[in-house]
């Protein structure tokens, strides 16, 4: 079958041939219909994650471990539960029992494989316990999860959005996924701060942290109270961390400023049926809109090195 490989640490998948995949008891042979190309699987690749030790030390490799296939009855189920070097790049992937489960009606096979990263925008639900008319900060609201998380804050009753970007254009767009505010965090330091307090309303409940790095560090900085007063309870729900892994936190931002942070797998085992079951509603629906740019297998090279795709997922599909 026909697979993208890498060779070598951060190196590009090249489309070429591989052996078949043989399936033994306990394990099904899926055809590939969609594969979602996200930054953790580039991260993967490239050694900077800190999930990426099996991957690099699998190589040659196929990337990318979860998906969208066919059971050989036609059932189109997701699957996970793949290890390196069997990716799930390819034509074919052999899948544990267990870890592929039917797609619902009406779904197509490259807006499926997105439905995880907008399960991640739930988490502001799951893990922080949103409730109608409170205010929601999506940080990193320009990328594909932060889209999701606006257009979900909004579903959800948040009675305030706030979204964070660094691209003037993009940032302008995020008023019809239902947007109030939005904030440029390509700003100096001190201009983020005080855009942060600006922005806060009667202040913020739920942050959906797709950044983490400087930005965050600056909206705790914005979060500390300027008085000797207590501020309101912020929950953090720490999902993403495209502008950096780690930050230095005083203790001032957390003695009285209000600020609990949460990891975004909170609740979420105990969440997913009801998450997942509302994603899929508002998908059929049309009411949450997921932006998709497909590519074939056979263009993974020219695909994984694209750069425009801002707000958009690559998904790859059968040639
Ligand atoms: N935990 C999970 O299950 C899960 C699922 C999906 C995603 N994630 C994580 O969430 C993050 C976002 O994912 P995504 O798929 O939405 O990625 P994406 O489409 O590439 O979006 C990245 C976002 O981060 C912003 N950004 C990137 N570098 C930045 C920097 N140095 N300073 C400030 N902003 C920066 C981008 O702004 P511009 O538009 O200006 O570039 C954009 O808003 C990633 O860390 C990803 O791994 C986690």
């Amino acid at each position: 079958m026909k697979a993208a490989v890498v060779d070598h640490r951060g190196g590009v998948p090249e489309y070429r041939d591989v052996d078949d995949p043989n399936p033994v008891e306990g394990q099904a042979l899926l055809r590939v219909e969609a594969v979602p190309v996200e930054n953790v699987d580039r991260a993967i690749v490239a050694g900077t994650h800190y999930t990426a030790a099996p991957f690099q030390a699998a190589l040659p490799a196929v990337p990318c471990f979860d998906g969208v296939g066919r059971t050989a009855d036609g059932t189109l189920v997701g699957f996970g539960g793949i290890e390196p070097p069997h990716g799930a790049l390819a034509e074919y992937v052999v899948v544990p029992e267990g870890h592929w489960a039917p797609i619902p009606d009406g779904i197509e096979p490259s807006t499926a494989a997105t439905l995880a990263t907008a399960i991640t925008g739930m988490s502001m639900k799951t893990a922080a316990g949103l409730q109608p008319g409170e205010t929601v900060l999506v940080q990193g609201a320009t990328g594909v999860a932060g889209r999701l998380a606006v257009q979900i804050a909004r579903l959800l009753g948040a009675g305030r959005i706030v979204a964070t970007g660094r691209d003037a254009a993009a940032l302008a767009s995020l008023a019809d996924l239902g947007a109030d505010a939005v904030i440029d965090t390509s700003v100096s330091d001190d201009d983020l701060v005080r855009a942060y307090r600006d922005a806060a309303g009667d202040g913020y409940d739920v942050v959906v942290d797709f950044l983490w790095g400087r930005p965050t560090r600056m909206l705790c900085e914005a979060l500390i109270p300027e008085t000797f007063a207590i501020g309101k309870p912020v929950r953090l729900v720490q999902v993403g961390e495209a502008a950096g892994d780690a930050f230095e936190l005083p203790a001032r931002a957390v003695r009285t400023s209000g600020l609990e942070i949460y990891g975004a797998a909170r609740n979420l085992m105990a969440g997913m049926a009801d998450a997942y079951a509302q994603v899929v509603e508002w998908v059929r629906s049309g009411e949450l809109v997921i932006d998709v740019t497909t590519m074939p297998l056979s263009r993974i090279a020219e695909a994984w090195q694209r750069t425009d795709l801002r707000g958009s997922r690559l998904v790859i599909v059968p040639d």
